[in-house]
């Protein structure tokens, strides 16, 4: 991709630093001026993401591969609306939560959009706004919490590599094996001299 090209992702993808207000967790939360992150920032703290065809999901060639290529053979779908949603209030309470899982957590809104928040390598909150087509990944280890926006609905398709394990730990969950390693391979390799992943392309 030329350096002139747009990501066609950051259509469906867009990420930003929080501010620290405790305003409506549903509401953007942006800095003053806003504070954007490119998605190469974001695959350097190790999430991943794609923008797939969120209306043919069901023949998907692209969506085929990367559930090969990855191992994803769990799927199922996450209505987050209170029809849908048994224990709603209690469930959204919880998504917001800062937690991490011992798996990857992968989420691709096919319909709806919402607010995926993960800690940098300072700390500092990035949220992550997936809307219709945008497919996440947020790696094993990684503190994270949800929210909905103010549109207050999504439909996310959830994949898993074999039998899903969706367990919050929420944080301090520090000692377990998958948060050292996530520090290991993401954290500590940040700050000072980045790594130009992408200066070839
Ligand atoms: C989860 C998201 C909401 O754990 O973080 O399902
Ligand atoms: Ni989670």
């Amino acid at each position: 991709m030329g350096v002139s090209d747009k990501d066609p992702r950051e259509e469906v993808l867009q990420a930003w630093y929080m501010d620290d207000s405790d305003e409506d967790q549903r509401l953007p939360h942006h800095k003053n001026p806003k504070e954007f992150v490119s998605l190469d920032k974001l695959a350097e703290l190790g999430v991943l993401s794609w923008r797939l065809d969120a209306d043919n999901y069901e023949t998907d060639e692209e969506l085929k591969k990367i559930r090969e290529d990855r191992g994803y053979s769990y799927m199922d779908f996450c209505e987050v609306c209170p029809e849908k949603l048994p224990n709603y209030e209690e469930k959204i309470k919880n998504f917001f939560e800062e937690h991490l899982h011992t798996d990857e957590e992968i989420r691709y809104a096919v319909a709806g959009s919402g607010y995926f928040d993960v800690r940098d390598s300072n700390e500092k909150w990035i949220r992550i706004w997936v809307k219709k087509g945008g497919m996440i990944v947020l790696p094993a280890g990684c503190y994270h919490r949800f929210t909905l926006d103010t549109d207050n609905y999504i439909k996310a398709m959830r994949l898993f590599v074999g039998d899903p394990i969706w367990t919050p730990y929420n944080r301090p969950h520090d000692h377990l094996p998958a948060r050292k390693e996530y520090i290991q391979g993401f954290l500590q390799k940040e700050g000072g001299d980045h790594p130009t992943i992408n200066a070839a392309a």
